[in-house]
This record gives structure tokens, sequence and C-alpha cells, in this order.
């Protein structure tokens, strides 16, 4: 036999061969779209809108058009929960998807048995999915059609909103660009520019006004600045729009209503860290606000606020379905094309961030208060404020309260004052019984405790904060045992998996404290060992509901009867 036979011909590839066809599909798909490594989830996304998922060829072909790897683009398309990369051979998903959203506001107000009943009723035309928190807690349950969110979503308002074959999310009612620029808006940036206003002074207002990062972190706003400012350029922002915490949605209050303040101020704060692209990357579940964004920066463009002074690069990228991507180094990995996974530190993100440049990140409401502050002064907003805290924040409020929402409250009013004050108390026959001051991440805490200032460094004592403010609020009907259960559940299924304390910690307390009887000293070891080892706040954060109860609610799990010998 011939040993030549064997070989392949010059020119051939190894591996999964590319179909010429697939490549003409997505070359079609992904038309005005550069082939560029960062902008692989913009390409994933292009493809599942048009396929209603990701099959395998399509994927082999997309690697092919942008030079990579296929296994580059297959891990990328297997981390996000909103993709769905489907094999050769096997059943494409059915057209539409109905998503009921089950994180804890929602499974108090009957997430559960809307899925048993979507279950019973859809029949071929859709199918249902468990996902975690839309943004929609105070409308909760709350449920997502293809990308029309229902909320709150009885099972025959999702039926027919099934039936009625509008699949899309409505457009907010906002402030346009034109509206704002009337009303005075980026009055506060042109002063910036032109010099009628110094850096110094902005920052001076800033450090002033006690403004800290309303992300989570509560980093002053004025230091930040000032250290990115500090680093060699080219340097990059990114606008953290994420928003996944169970039970937030003020980042959502804040762009549907006023795009413009939060644009301003992060033109402000670009302007003064001297950055020289925006990159606003926004969670997949707020389809309005992409297209009212897209829309309004489209204006921003054709006529910038400051004549003779160019607006720098704004690019809008859209997430994919990942709670860990509102970390700031894994939103930068996003953004870079790239799976969600936090990066280690150092460096930090303001030294070495997006493409490896130094990088301001900021949470839309930090942004949002920026132009106020500015416009009406330090000790306007420094003025708000109980028990000697300053400052003004929009709480996000879901649970048992009788008028749920985005209240805006001063800082260090009391769980007790927000619920009685700007919720209308408690819904009837409920009494406050626990709340979590800080969603999923900020633990849980007992009702003894209520009258405790909500802010930044207050809670710690108690083993909880208030993180992104978002405040649930449990009553007597409610179990903390129950929450912290459906709250592990959820960090379990977000771990990004890349360090083990946290991969393999939330899936064994999640499984330990679904058992009737808890071993607490299993649970505390693992608490300690997955705070003190794991890389991002996700991992570090996870065991907090379960301490919560071991801290405050073992009554609960002392209720229970002992195991059988
Ligand atoms: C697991 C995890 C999720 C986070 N999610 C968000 C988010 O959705 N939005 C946000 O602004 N910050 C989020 N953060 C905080 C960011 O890492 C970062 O601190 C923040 O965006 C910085 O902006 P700020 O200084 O304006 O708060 C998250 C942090 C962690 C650890
Ligand atoms: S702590 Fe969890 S989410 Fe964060 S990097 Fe580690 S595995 Fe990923
Ligand atoms: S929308 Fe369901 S918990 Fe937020």
């Amino acid at each position: 036999m011939d040993a030549n036979e064997f070989r392949r011909p010059v020119g051939w590839r190894k591996g999964r061969q590319v179909d010429p066809a697939a490549l003409e599909r997505v070359r079609q798909l992904l038309d005005g779209l550069p082939p560029r490594r960062d902008l692989l989830i913009e390409h994933l996304h292009r493809i599942q809108d048009a396929e209603g998922c990701l099959p395998a060829p399509l994927l082999a072909a997309l690697a092919d058009w942008l030079g990579l790897a296929q296994a580059e683009v297959y891990e990328v398309a297997t981390f996000y929960h909103h993709f769905e990369p489907v094999r050769e051979g096997e059943a494409r998903p059915p057209a539409l998807t109905v998503r009921v959203c089950d994180s804890l506001p929602c499974r108090l107000n009957g997430a559960e048995a809307l899925l048993t009943a979507l279950a019973q009723r859809l029949g071929r035309e859709a199918r249902v999915q468990r996902v975690p928190c839309i943004g929609r807690c105070a409308e909760a349950p709350a449920a997502v059609v293809g990308r029309r969110p229902i909320a709150p979503a009885a099972p025959d308002a999702v039926l027919d909103a099934v039936a009625g074959g509008d699949f899309e999310c409505p457009v907010p009612d906002a402030q346009d660009y034109a509206a704002y620029r009337s009303a005075g808006g980026y009055r506060q940036l042109a002063q910036l520019l032109d010099g009628r206003r110094s850096r110094e002074s902005i920052l001076e207002e800033l450090d002033g006004s006690a403004l800290r990062g309303l992300g989570g972190a509560g980093f002053p706003i004025g230091r930040k600045w000032r250290i990115v400012a500090q680093q060699a350029g080219p340097r990059l922002m990114v606008i953290n729009a994420d928003e996944g915490e169970p039970g937030t949605f003020k980042d959502r209050h804040c762009l549907e209503r006023a795009p413009h303040r939060v644009l301003e101020g992060m033109l402000i704060a670009a302007t003064a860290a001297g950055c020289e692209a925006c990159y606003i990357y926004l969670r997949d579940e707020y389809a309005g606000v992409r297209a009212l964004l897209a829309r309004e920066l489209a204006a921003l463009r054709a006529d910038p606020p400051v004549p003779g002074h160019a607006l720098p690069d704004i690019h809008l990228r859209r997430g994919a379905g990942a709670y860990v991507c509102g970390e700031e180094s894994a939103l930068i990995e996003s953004v870079e094309g790239k799976r969600g996974m936090p990066r280690l530190r150092p460096p930090y993100v303001a030294e070495a961030g997006l493409f490896g440049r130094p990088t301001l990140a900021h949470n839309v409401e930090t942004l949002y208060w920026v132009p106020e502050i500015l416009e009406r002064g330090a000790a306007w907003f420094a003025g708000h404020g109980r028990r000697g805290r300053r400052g003004l924040r929009w709480f996000s409020v879901s649970g048992r309260v009788r008028d749920p929402g985005v209240k805006l409250a001063p800082a260090g009013i009391s769980a007790r004052e927000l619920i009685d004050e700007f919720c209308g108390g408690m819904l009837p026959g409920h009494a406050l019984y626990a709340y979590l001051p800080g969603g999923a991440s900020g633990g849980v805490l007992p009702a003894s405790l209520a009258d405790e200032p909500l802010d930044f460094d207050t809670l710690q004592p108690h083993g909880a904060f208030i993180g992104s403010a978002a405040v649930i609020v449990l009553s007597q009907h409610d179990s903390a045992v129950d929450a912290a259960c459906n709250l592990m559940a959820f960090f379990r299924d977000e771990s990004c998996g890349q360090c083990t304390p946290c991969r393999v910690g939330t899936a064994k307390a999640a499984r330990e404290i679904a058992r009737e009887h808890w071993n607490t000293g299993l649970l505390r070891e693992l608490s300690a060992a997955m705070m003190d080892a794991s890389i991002c706040g996700l991992g570090q954060a996870a065991p907090n509901p379960v301490l919560s109860v071991l801290r405050h609610f073992a009554h609960e799990l002392d209720a229970r009867e002992p195991p059988q010998r």
C-alpha cells in the first residue's frame, strides 16, 4: 500500500471542518459588525436572535471568521445563560421561551405556583424556564415572554402574552435628549469642558458630598477618579448596568426615567479622569432600556451638547445572563468577549482593567447623582441623612410591604422607617419578621434589628451589609431558612466555577441546608473556607444567608425535630 494514501491533502485543517454555507450565513448575520474578538458576545447575540439558538456549524464558522480556536468560541457560548449552543443532531429549542423568576421576592409572591400552572397550561408553543431575578421584584412574581416582561405575572396574563404574539419589551417613556437639554441638562459637562469649572473643584464638590459608589462596595467616588487619572493613558471607563443582585431594580429606574442624567454623569467622570472611551454594559434582561439607550446615544452623537468638544467613543454592550458579570473585573472580561470570570487582584481595574488599560468602573446610580450634586452643591446632598449618616439613595424595596418599589430615602434610614414612611407599612395580615438589607449577598436580619441605620459600614457588626440597597422584607409567614435555601441555590447557579471554595462550597452548602437538620459545625467550616479563599465577592458573600440563620434565626432550626437514631 502506498504510505501517502493516508496523508491528508495539502492545506487540510484538522478537527471540525467549517461548512462554507454556515460561513456564508455567519457573514450575512454579522453584516456591519467587525470581526473583532471583543465583539464575540455581540456576534453570538446576533446569531442567537436570528436562529433561536447557536447551532454548532455556525459556531465553527464564527470561530473561523474571527480567527479564533473553536474551543474559545464554544467556552464563551456555554458560559452565559442566554446562549444556547446546539450540537449537530440535537433538537433546537422551541421558538418561544417563557422565563419565570424564582428569586426570593418572586418566590414570596407565588413564583412556584406560577411555574406549576404554566407547565400545565402552556402547550408546545413555548417552554418554561426558571431564571434568577429580572429586576421587576416590586411587581412580583415576574416573567418574561420572549423579551416582553410580564409583572405581576398571573398565569392568564402570561398565556395572553404568549397568544398575543408581541414578544418585544416596550421602550420606556423616558426624558429624551431634547427634553433633558431644555431642562438645563449637560450644563455641568459644558462647564467642565469649556473651563468655567475646574476638574479640581468638581472633585472637591464630590468629596464634600460624601457620595460613594452605589454598586455595592461604597468606594469614595472622588478618590477613584483621582487614582484612575494618575495612571498613564490611554484610560477607559465602564458603566456597570448589569444589576443582577436579586431584589435590585434601582438602576433600571434611573435609566428608564432619566438616561441622560446617567450619561452626563458618565461624561463628566470620563472627562475628569481622562478616559478616552466609555463602555456601557447593560444586562440582557433590560431589552427596553437597551433600545432606549441606543436611541438616546444616537441623538447625543448626532448633536453633541458642547460645541467644539468631541464626545468620547461610547459603546453599548449587551450582557448575556450571568450575575457574576456585575463584578467589575468579570464585566471587563465580558466586554473583552470572554467568559465573565473575575480576575485576581492586584492589579486593580483602576490600574489595569479593560484591554489592560487603567479603567474607571462605575455603577449607574453613582453616575446618576453626579450632575445633580454639581448643580445643587455638596451640602445639598450631604444635608440629607439620618442618624449622622449623609446622602440620598434609591432603595429597591420588595417583599411583604404594602407599596413596594424604588424609594428615594436618606442614608441612615432604618428598615422600619423605610417600610412605614415610604412603603405604606406591612401588607395587611403581615408583621415584620426579618429583612435583607442588601439583596441576596447582604445577609438576613431579624425585626429586632430593624431600627439600625441602613448605610455603608453600619450593619457589619450584625453580619450584614447594605450593598446595592435592595431591601427584601419578610413577615411572620416566611422563614429565614427557606430564604437561605433560595439564596444559596442562586449563588450555586451563578458561581463562575473558577475557584473551588465557591464552586464546590455553594453546591455543598445548598445541599446541606436543604436537609431537615443542619450540620452547623460543617456549615461554619464551609462558610469560613468560602469567605477566606474565594477570589471574588460572590463566593465571599455566599455564606451570608447561612451565617445569618445561625446567628439570628437559630430558633427556626431548634423548632425542627432532632434526628431519629
Ligand atoms: C458578584 C458581584 C456582583 C456585582 N454586581 C454588580 C452590579 O450588578 N452592578 C454594579 O454596579 N455593581 C456590582 N458589583 C460591584 C462592582 O464590582 C463594582 O464595585 C461597582 O460596579 C463599582 O461601581 P461604584 O463604585 O459606582 O459602586 C458586583 C460585585 C460583585 C462581587
Ligand atoms: S468566588 Fe465564585 S464567582 Fe467569584 S471567581 Fe470564584 S468561583 Fe467565580
Ligand atoms: S424579578 Fe423576581 S426577584 Fe427580582
